[in-house]
């Protein structure tokens, strides 16, 4: 099997190439700020993004520009999208450009799949509908890795609106194949069909779920992903599943708390948690974004130039 130029998602991947995506953005965080990389010199990374999105935009550009990248933005507002161009026909366009590398999120489960067969550039997924979102894990675990040292038997409780999530999904799949012990917490009725064969825990009790953990992850209500059938309303699901530090008495004494982003205040997370610096990485998680993109985009690079030799 030919090496793999893109990221498409966390299946799949072995925990040697995670670790060792992990270790080189430590490398990245120390050196980042101190000086820039000529690493993607006449390098050109293109970011096409078919959702809304501050963090996971912003860093994929600094990273690259922290690598000495060139970085095209493409708004999908402004773009021949919106009259009617399919994402194969923009993508090829873009394709004759010649990037190097295509950032894409898009609301469809798979369009990263798909887009990785018609062009020539690596493409990294920065979300895919429900599916998943490869680089919000690895920073999510970078970070992990940084507070706790390893993943065996460490409890991780993910919180809220799990059938909606490509974080939860690629979490998921990132910590079990590291070792952590991992729970779910949400409402039936958002808890997907047959998440037991991801090998998680099951709870629709907050106070059961949150037992022991270590780190409690905690997501907000996908509402574009929704039909409107599907949750309690924003304040019973408040009330039963919005966590604050009294809810968090039965976890572990030292646990610490996660978020991707964007949060809602007073729904899934209460303010004075989320600003709580000694239990919240949620800016640790921000500032990791950046490291784990460069190692990344890096990795890739240096497969197609080892395929290129
Ligand atoms: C997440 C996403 O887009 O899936 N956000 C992110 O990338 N930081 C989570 C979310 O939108 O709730």
């Amino acid at each position: 099997m030919s090496p793999n130029i893109h990221l498409l998602g966390i299946e799949g991947m072995s925990s040697k190439q995670i670790l060792k995506i992990l270790k080189r953005s430590d490398f990245f965080l120390n050196v980042r700020k101190k000086r820039k990389l000529e690493t993607l010199k006449g390098k050109l990374v293109i970011n096409l993004f078919f959702e809304n999105s501050t963090r996971t935009k912003a860093s994929f550009e600094i990273a690259a520009k922290s690598l000495s990248a060139e970085v095209l933005n493409i708004s999908v507002a402004n773009s021949s999208i919106k009259k009617g161009e399919t994402l194969i026909d923009t993508a090829s366009t873009l394709n004759a450009m010649k990037p190097d590398f295509l950032i894409l999120r898009h609301p469809n489960s798979g369009t990263a799949l798909m887009l990785s067969k018609h062009v020539e550039s690596s493409i990294i997924n920065a979300g895919d509908g429900r599916h998943e979102h490869p680089t919000q894990a690895l920073l999510d675990a970078a970070v992990i890795r940084r507070k706790k040292g390893n993943f065996e038997n460490l409890n991780v409780s993910i919180c809220g609106d799990i059938s909606n999530s490509r974080v939860a999904r690629s979490n998921i799949l990132l910590l079990k194949t590291l070792g952590a012990n991992v729970s779910i917490i949400a409402p039936p009725t958002l808890i997907p069909k047959d998440i037991d064969k991801m090998g998680v825990n099951i709870f629709s009790n907050l106070d059961d779920g949150i037992k022991k953990a270590d780190i409690v992850m905690i997501l907000r209500l996908q509402a574009e992903r929704m039909n409107g059938t599907e949750t309690p309303s924003r304040r019973e699901f408040h009330h039963l599943f919005g966590i604050n530090e009294k809810k968090l008495k039965n976890a572990s004494k030292d646990v610490l708390i996660m978020h991707p982003g964007p949060m809602n205040r007073g729904v899934e997370i209460d303010s004075l948690l989320a600003d709580n610096n000694e239990r919240s990485l949620i800016n640790d998680q921000v500032e990791m974004g950046v490291s784990i993109r460069m190692a990344c985009l890096e990795m890739l690079y240096e497969i197609r130039k080892n395929l290129n030799e």
